[in-house]
């Protein structure tokens, strides 16, 4: 069986050659068509594509897998390549970079369109049936190992042989084969780790950050809390197929996390609200108040990390926000003090409290665009089964009772983006919405 690995970092030599290409396309050292032409074959390997068609698509699974294929047709890996939340940020990586980054965002986002040369163009012009529906059944199923922890390093091994979790199993239509690495998180984290090709910078660090912590050092793996079917719920008893064994658990194919704004947004009200109990499952809120004789208080929130495997947020978290919204009213209801607060366009007060990673450009300046990450800018996230504390010192206005009220807020785009999207692209999006993920209150007197 021919074997293939898309190594995105073989292009590098090509890419430090092209220089600042990379990052601004519109600067002098713009590289030439032959150069380009150079790196994207490189890049692409032709000799080792399979042919169009290798991988089956979908819906052909979904004659006998019916349930896992209707859990994972509503997942975000089926929009991980159709989709106008992501879309827009590939066109502009790929008109910045004047499409060096095709196949690096490709080999995640459309796996099997890279791997059948299907990509590019960019425009998704040459796409079949099977590599618009993202990263699909047949893609996951016939990865044979995984041979680097980044920027997607699995090895295809597309055929008739299906590989899973178990290899007991008898299926009239194809073979069945165990698979140890689909019981491992490194199937999960190879993709789940983007590092910059050209800067080193760890631009999404799920899988690192998991592997040093607790739950790493355990082996609780992403499967046990991305693949059940709700936090808490870890079992989904039955058969994975009609005619296949009764099971005391069947691998959930949601892949929830916590996008609940597109799940809404594209009318999955069902897994708008997994991903609502998701993020609520994360976190806990925890204060502590004193106020002083001037009638200073002194509020310490404490964010506790209680339920994710990594940092919250993790994943592209530059995009999205993590937030604290403090408000303290007096006795009649009135807000003397509010912090973190969403004003009329929709945007969230800049002086918040954020959770989130924003990266900096070649220029020193923050930027959420992840090709021209030069370095980190701002890293303030919530360590798995750890927590981040903020004190705010508010002057309360006269002696009476006071209510203060704290949440833990999340989006999972920021209404900038969205925005930007909207102007580059004339598509409407609705606002973005946020979740609350924990909250606390107190009474306090002055
Ligand atoms: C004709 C029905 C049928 C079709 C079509 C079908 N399967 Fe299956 N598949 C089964 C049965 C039956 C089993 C065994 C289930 C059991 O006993 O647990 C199975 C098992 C599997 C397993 C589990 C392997 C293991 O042992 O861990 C995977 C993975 C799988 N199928 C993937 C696919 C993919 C991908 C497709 C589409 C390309 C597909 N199947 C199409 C019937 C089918
Ligand atoms: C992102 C990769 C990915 C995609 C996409 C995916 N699966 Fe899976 N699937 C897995 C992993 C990983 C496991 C094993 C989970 C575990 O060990 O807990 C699994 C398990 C299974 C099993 C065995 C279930 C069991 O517990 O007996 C079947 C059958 C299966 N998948 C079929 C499908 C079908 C059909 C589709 C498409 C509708 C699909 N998968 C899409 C990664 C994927
Ligand atoms: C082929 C690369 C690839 C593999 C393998 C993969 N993922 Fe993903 N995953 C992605 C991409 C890309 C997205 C984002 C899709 C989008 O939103 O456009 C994503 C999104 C997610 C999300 C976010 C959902 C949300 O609501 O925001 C979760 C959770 C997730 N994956 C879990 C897993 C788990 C668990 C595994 C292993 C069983 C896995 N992934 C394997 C590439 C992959
Ligand atoms: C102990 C349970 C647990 C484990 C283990 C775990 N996660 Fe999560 N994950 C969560 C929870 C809860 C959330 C929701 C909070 C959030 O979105 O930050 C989440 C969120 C996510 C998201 C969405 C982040 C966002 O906001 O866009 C992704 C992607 C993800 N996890 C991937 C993974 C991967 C990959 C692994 C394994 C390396 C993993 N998770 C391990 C519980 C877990
Ligand atoms: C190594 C795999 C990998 C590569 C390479 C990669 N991504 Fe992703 N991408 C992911 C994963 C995993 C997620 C989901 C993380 C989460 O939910 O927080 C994601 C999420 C996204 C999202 C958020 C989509 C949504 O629906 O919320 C955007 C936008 C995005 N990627 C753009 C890009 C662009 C542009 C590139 C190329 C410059 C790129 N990605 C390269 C794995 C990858």
């Amino acid at each position: 069986m021919k074997r293939f690995v898309l190594t995105v970092m073989t292009a590098i030599p090509f890419l430090i050659f092209l220089g600042c290409g990379w990052l601004n396309a519109s600067s002098p050292g713009a590289p030439a068509e032959a150069d380009k032409a150079a790196a994207v074959e490189e890049m692409t390997e032709k000799d080792k594509l399979f042919e169009p068609g290798s991988f089956e698509n979908p819906q052909v699974c979904a004659g006998c897998h019916a349930d896992i294929y209707d859990q994972w047709s509503h997942s975000m890996h089926a929009y991980a390549w159709e989709n106008k939340w992501y879309q827009p940020d590939f066109m502009m990586a790929h008109e910045e970079t004047d499409g060096l980054t095709d196949l690096l965002c490709g080999a995640c986002h459309a796996p099997i369109a890279a791997r059948t040369g299907l990509l590019p163009p960019a425009d998704g012009s040459k796409f079949d049936a099977t590599s618009r529906r993202g990263i699909s059944c047949d893609f996951c199923h016939t990865v044979s190992g995984v041979d680097q922890m980044f920027n997607m390093g699995h090895v295809s091994e597309p055929s008739n042989v299906k590989r899973g979790p178990r290899g007991d199993g008898e299926s009239l239509y194809h073979e069945v084969k165990f698979s140890e690495i689909h019981t491992k998180a490194d199937f999960c984290g190879s993709c789940h780790m983007v590092v910059h090709p050209l800067t080193g910078v760890h631009i999404i660090d799920t899988w690192e950050d998991w592997k040093n912590n607790e739950y790493g050092q355990q082996n609780i793996r992403c499967q046990d809390c991305h693949m059940t079917p709700t936090p808490g719920v870890t079992k989904n008893p039955g058969r994975s197929a009609g005619m296949g064994k009764a099971r005391d658990h069947i691998a959930f194919h949601t892949f929830t996390g916590g996008s609940s704004y597109v799940q809404d947004a594209v009318g999955n009200e069902k897994q708008a609200e997994m991903a609502r109990e998701f993020l609520r499952a994360a976190a806990e809120v925890k204060l502590s108040e004193k106020v002083a004789e001037d009638g200073t208080l002194e509020l310490t929130v404490d964010v506790h990390n209680v339920g994710a495997g990594h940092k919250i947020p993790t994943g592209t978290t530059y995009i999205r926000k993590m937030w604290l919204q403090v408000e303290v009213l007096d006795n009649n209801g009135k807000v003397v003090y509010s912090s973190g607060h969403i004003d009329n366009e929709n945007h969230v007060d800049p002086d918040a409290v954020f959770f989130r990673k924003l990266f900096l450009d070649a220029d020193g300046n923050l930027t959420s665009k992840s090709w021209r990450a030069h370095g980190i800018g701002y890293d303030r996230r919530i360590p798995a089964k750890g927590k981040d504390s903020e004190t705010y010192r508010i002057k309360l206005p006269a002696k009476g009772d006071y209510t203060v009220n704290t949440r833990l807020m999340y989006r999972s785009f920021t209404q900038a983006t969205i925005n930007e999207y909207h102007r580059l692209t004339g598509d409407s999006y609705p606002e973005v919405v946020s979740v609350e993920m924990a909250a606390a209150q107190a009474k306090v007197k002055f």
